[in-house]
């Protein structure tokens, strides 16, 4: 009866296995590098590579359960061996932007239409998670706030109804432990959209420390980007802040409807990450 929780070094995959701990379950986390993954003490670590089907089978002797994150390359290989090892019930983290309108335009959004797709024509029992905006995003800011805390950014009052990777979490477990999740695709965001002047001040609060963010322009942000991203998630990315400048994001029901509580507030994420906007030392 044991959990395979895929992505192992990835927040979210971090929080489910907490969750599924708490929750009495048995856990194997999988990584690509499962030496750099933080497990707590006990928990099995095993070398997945999910765009590798060969390093599948051992990974799921004796599962019965599995978190997948999106690998369109590697799906196939992936249900082949899953039905093989006796069709776990697979959690999948998604995504809502294949949700939106262009969402055929949408690259990501298409890679996980394409493994949902597969998923549903397996086997498998299957649960897609589809969340929103993760307030993990915003540790991208936390160099320049622990060297400077000024970010630069444009689109100060862009909205976003950003959900902590616990809540995801919580869902999981929940699919995992009850019955009637099965076949069930869960549209997750945060409880309240806030801006990223907002976020700013949450983070400002939460550190105890000034942060400020100075407003640059959408060419200026585009430079400092082109570091770490290839030119069509810099464009989508963009273009999502200038969506949703002055707009709040819809907040989703699902969270509060399937847990009977509210959802954890940007402000709650900014407290449970303070020390990564704090300068060392
Ligand atoms: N960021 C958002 O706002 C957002 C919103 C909705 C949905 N999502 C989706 O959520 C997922 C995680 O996104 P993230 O930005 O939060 O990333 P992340 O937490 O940094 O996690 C990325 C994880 O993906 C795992 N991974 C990637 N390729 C893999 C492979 N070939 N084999 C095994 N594991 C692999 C990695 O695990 P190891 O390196 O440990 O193997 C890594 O921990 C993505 O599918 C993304 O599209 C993100």
């Amino acid at each position: 009866m044991t959990v395979l929780v895929t992505g192992g070094r990835g927040h979210v995959a971090r929080a489910v296995v907490d969750g599924l701990l708490t929750a009495g379950q048995q856990v194997r986390v999988a990584s690509r590098s499962p030496e750099q993954a933080v497990v707590p003490a006990g928990v099995e670590t095993v070398r997945v590579d999910l765009a590798d089907p060969q390093t599948l089978p051992a990974a799921l002797d004796g599962v019965t359960k599995v978190f997948l994150y999106a690998d369109a390359q590697g799906i196939d290989g992936f249900i082949k061996a899953a039905e093989a090892a006796g069709s776990p019930h697979i959690v999948l983290l998604s995504t809502s932007s294949l949700t939106r309108e262009n969402a055929e335009n949408n690259p990501i959004a298409q890679m996980h239409v394409a493994v949902e797709s597969r998923l549903q024509a397996s086997a498998l029992p299957w649960t897609f998670l589809r969340p929103g905006t993760f307030a993990t995003n915003t540790l991208q800011w936390a160099p320049a706030i622990r060297a400077t805390g000024t970010v630069k950014a444009p689109y100060p009052q862009a909205h976003a109804s950003a959900i902590h990777e616990t809540d995801i979490a919580d869902i999981a477990v929940r699919a995992f432990t009850e019955p009637g999740h099965q076949g069930q695709a869960y549209l997750l965001s945060g409880p309240e959209s806030v801006t990223q002047q907002e976020q700013i001040e949450c983070l400002s609060e939460a550190t105890g420390r000034p942060i400020r963010l100075e407003e640059v322009s959408p060419e200026e942000y585009r430079a400092t980007l082109s570091r770490w991203g290839g030119d069509n998630f810099i464009d989508q990315l963009l273009e999502y802040l200038a969506m949703w400048d002055g707009k709040p994001m819809p907040v989703c029901p699902a969270y509060t409807e399937l847990t009977g509580k509210k959802g954890r507030t940007y402000a709650q994420w900014a407290v449970d990450h303070a020390a990564d906007f704090r300068p060392v030392g």
